[in-house]
């Protein structure tokens, strides 16, 4: 079995990404665009490390794309260490982001730091990743202030869905815009090094990400910020139900499996796997003898 990899030399780290940020002159000739793909086992944060992906993301997407849940809100905080380990396990360039979970930074902020800590010291993460804006303020600082960084998350927030009424773009009438805008100021304020922006439109995510110091990652907010997420499932073609259109598919994965896994079927009931070569034999003095049915 594998081992953990080595950190490499090229490390991304959070000050790394923070000199990232788009128009701000980086002393390392680094290439400005952020690239971030959620990953939630060992084998997938291997190969997405391997490629040169900056940041992986252990997104509470995993719920839906790995889980099977309807939506992010069951995913539970032990489930998310679980998944942020096995990522770890793969991971050495890339930087580690995982995600808190609905309800393990909703209470009391001396519970949230405590469910926090336990990313970086149980799992390996090197941030982590909280939704919500102008209310986050106070739970990002005390995170910051325990050492641990944060990346913030506006606009439409999967963990507010059932305030929101379903999955849809945000940010669209002058009011709400605005409203985006000053969470966007307040996630920097409180100290967040980076901020994901989902589903809004990209005139709003290209004012945020002029206005901000911290690098903007957009998920459905346009080609202006200063990186780009998606779910890996959605990239390799391995999700189910609606594709929202900014989910790119680059690879038909999905149809790669159901097609290998009906050929092993019907070779297996064809008699046509394993074949003779695909056998261990014994040695041809014991194949003589009387144990050897013939
Ligand atoms: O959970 C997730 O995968 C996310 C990304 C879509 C940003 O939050």
């Amino acid at each position: 079995m594998s081992v953990v990899p080595a950190a490499s030399s090229n490390k991304v780290t959070v000050p790394g990404i923070l000199q990232r940020k788009s128009g701000v002159p980086n002393d390392n000739s680094l290439p400005a665009k952020i690239t971030c793909l959620t990953a939630y086992d060992y084998p997938t944060a291997r190969l997405l490390d391997e490629a040169g992906v900056d940041v992986l993301l252990v997104g509470d997407s995993l719920g839906m794309v790995v889980l099977g849940y309807e939506s992010t809100l069951p995913v539970t905080l032990e489930e998310m260490l679980h998944h942020t380990r096995a990522v770890r396990r793969g991971t050495r360039r890339a930087l580690l982001v995982a995600d808190m979970p609905y309800g393990s930074y909703h209470a009391d902020h001396a519970e949230t730091v405590r469910n926090a800590v336990r990313f970086v010291k149980e799992a390996g993460a090197e941030a982590i990743k909280v939704e919500g804006g102008e209310r986050r303020m106070e739970t990002i600082a005390r995170m910051v202030d325990a050492e641990i960084p944060v990346m913030g998350h506006i606009g439409l927030t999967p963990q507010s869905i059932n305030a929101f009424g379903g999955f849809r773009v945000q940010g669209k009438t002058e009011e709400a815009g605005e409203q985006i805008l000053r969470d966007a100021r307040a996630v920097e304020a409180a100290g967040a090094f980076s901020i994901v922006l989902e589903s809004i439109p990209r005139e709003l995510a290209a004012r945020i990400t002029a206005e901000l110091k911290i690098p903007t990652i957009g998920i459905g907010a346009g080609p202006d910020c200063d990186g780009q997420v998606l779910v890996i499932h959605d990239l390799l073609g391995m999700s189910f139900g609606h594709q929202a259109k900014f989910a790119r598919r680059y690879a038909d994965v999905g149809e790669t499996i159901s097609r290998a896994a009906a050929e092993y079927c019907r070779d297996v009931q064809q008699g046509q796997f394993p074949s003779d070569g695909e056998s261990y034999h014994l040695s041809a003095e014991r194949r003589s003898s009387k144990l050897v049915v013939k």
